[in-house]
């Protein structure tokens, strides 16, 4: 039987699937579907210290493949979240990572310090790359400055393991990779979603209020992968990789490029219960392939 477990460094998980934020709710909404004892780790939807209406409608639209959204990180504010945080914990022994998020650099550090004290709370995400927040998609991601500035400051207040979620919208990535790990970040995710345009051809207007909207889903893959291979070139901190994940060999693409993990995201849109084929699959693809342990095959891509 293959072994799936992930060595962090600073934590290991039962096996390399996480779900990614913004596409699993906070966990709950999808008890009925599996026990999610089963996954990796669980990331929530992203938070800030006050509750947030989001974008106005609409909000997600399909594209061949894929999906644009601009929901603007709604969210019920971190009192809620907290409360809602202690249940989940009940329910599961998956750990629970929460995706922090801030109109400013002193919110993002307060929210991270508030979720950084609960017990119930293994990992921290900051999510510094969401396209959705300000017009033109304009995010701390977008410049390597601002994200060691915004990382350190983060790392002062906070005494749990710190994901920096990165954003493919910059012209060098890698760039801004190197400043988030040296700035201190344990761990990098990579990407969130690829800024992108929907038109309404008879009103002559686009289609989401902010203009631009993130893209996801199996049409990505390529491209995120290609970013993640870079970033894992020049990394020494884990890379949690991310883009078009819908099947187990897509999971093992990322481990072969050198992610010590992926997040699932699109894909549970579409099919609730996916994760637990996903995880079924790389196991039947490891014993298909012989490979024992993903180590075997990380970052050993061969070109
Ligand atoms: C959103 O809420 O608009 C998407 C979240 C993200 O891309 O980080």
């Amino acid at each position: 039987m293959a072994d799936l477990t992930v060595d962090l460094g600073f934590r290991t998980l039962k096996n390399p699937v996480i779900t990614a934020s913004g596409t699993f709710g906070y966990g709950e909404e999808f008890l009925p579907f599996f026990d999610l004892d089963i996954l990796g780790a669980i990331i929530m939807k992203g938070i800030f210290r006050e509750p947030r209406p989001g974008n106005p409608p609409p909000r997600l639209v399909e594209t061949p493949a894929g999906v644009l959204n601009s929901i603007g990180l709604a969210g019920p504010g971190s009192e809620k979240l907290q409360e809602i945080i202690r249940r989940l914990h009940t329910r599961t022994n998956t750990p629970i990572i929460v995706n922090v998020c801030g109109e400013d650099d002193r919110e993002f550090a307060e929210v991270a310090a508030v979720f950084s004290a609960m017990d119930e709370v293994a990992m921290l995400e900051l999510n510094i790359s969401c396209p959705n927040i300000k017009k033109g998609g304009a995010c701390p991601a977008q410049d390597a400055d601002h994200t060691a500035r915004l990382v350190r400051q983060v790392k002062k207040v906070v005494g749990k393991p710190l994901i920096v979620k990165l954003s493919p919208n910059t012209a060098d990535i890698v760039e801004v990779a190197q400043a988030a790990q040296d700035a201190g970040a344990d761990a990098l995710s990579l990407v969130n979603t690829f800024l992108g345009l929907a038109v309404d051809l008879e009103k002559r207007k686009p289609v989401f209020a902010n203009v631009y909207a993130g893209l996801s889903g199996p049409a990505v893959k390529p491209l995120a992968l290609r970013l993640v291979r870079e970033v894992c070139r020049r990394s020494y901190v884990p890379v949690i990789g991310m883009g078009g994940i819908s099947s187990g060999r897509d999971v093992l693409d990322y481990i072969l490029v050198g992610a010590a993990a992926v997040q699932i995201g699109t894909v549970n849109f579409y099919e609730p219960g996916a994760a637990v084929r996903i995880i079924g699959e790389i196991e039947t693809e490891m014993d298909k392939l012989q490979i024992k342990n993903l180590s075997e095959i990380r970052g050993k891509l061969q070109t």
